[in-house]
């Protein structure tokens, strides 16, 4: 088969091996439940709902990986969507490495989703992957932020003062979020080039720009905000009751 003529698969990895320290004590993060249902299996929903999504590949704690295989056999995905759950590591850049090293040929396009952006929109998934079949080898989804932003120099002590460093124009500033997209090539060899220092990368997008490699933006979606703190559980459960009301007409 030609390049041309060789269909552009797209698998999503989902990192979802956090503790979720910052939500307080419980389960991990991606298990907690969201309206009776565990905010892993929304992910997941979320990434399937686009039909040019073929595979999703779970990255799950170490020790619950039997725990969210099962859970995914228990929770009806579209038939076209397949998945696989492999262990993750102890950073967020090691778990996607990992699930990286889970793809089979054949997937060309990668979209690196956090299982604790349970809510975002197909509409959000399906124009990040457009933009990599595009051509881009990189694509963010990211809001303008609301936040004036100060970059300050971190105090020793949590709670002491902090000095600023300096204050970014906030009309250039963007909060990322996610599903990142990416060519495969292009993300893999940035796992693969980028050392793990200290927590390792937040942002799978930063890492390929330190290959120097062009990464853009799309807009995002409110909806697509990260379950972080309990007020952001609130939030979510609000979303869903405004989605059913919704639904119901
Ligand atoms: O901690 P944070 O909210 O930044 O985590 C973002 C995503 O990375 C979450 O979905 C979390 O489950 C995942 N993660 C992971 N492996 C780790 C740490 C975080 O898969 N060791």
């Amino acid at each position: 088969m030609s390049d041309e003529a060789r269909p552009r698969r797209t698998a999503v990895v989902i990192p979802a091996a956090g503790r979720g320290v910052r939500l307080g004590p419980g389960a991990p993060k991606a298990l907690r439940a969201l309206n009776g249902t565990p905010m892993l299996i929304h992910a997941v929903r979320a990434m399937a709902a686009s039909r040019a999504v073929s595979l999703v590949v779970v990255v799950a704690p170490p020790e619950g990986a039997t725990e969210v295989k099962n859970l995914l056999d228990a929770h009806a995905l579209p038939e076209r969507t397949d998945y696989l759950v492999v262990p993750g590591g102890e950073t967020r850049q090691e778990s996607v490495r990992l699930g990286l090293d889970a793809l089979p040929e054949g997937i060309t396009t990668v979209l690196v989703h956090d299982a604790a952006r349970p809510l975002v929109p197909v509409d959000t998934v399906d124009a990040v992957i457009e933009a990599v079949r595009d051509g881009a080898v990189a694509v963010v989804p990211a809001l303008p932020v609301a936040d004036t932003v100060k970059e300050v120099e971190p105090a020793g002590k949590p709670g002491d003062p902090e000095q600023v460093v300096a204050t970014p124009p906030r009309a250039r500033l963007r909060a990322v979020q996610t599903p990142q997209g990416f060519d495969r090539d292009t993300l893999v060899n940035a796992h693969a080039t980028v050392a793990l220092t200290g927590e390792g990368a937040t942002d799978d997008a930063g890492m390929v720009e330190k290959l120097g490699a062009p990464v853009v933006v799309v807009p995002g979606h409110e909806e697509a905000f990260k379950v972080t703190r309990p007020l952001d559980l609130v939030l979510a459960e609000a979303v869903l009751a405004r989605r059913r009301a919704n639904d119901g007409f």
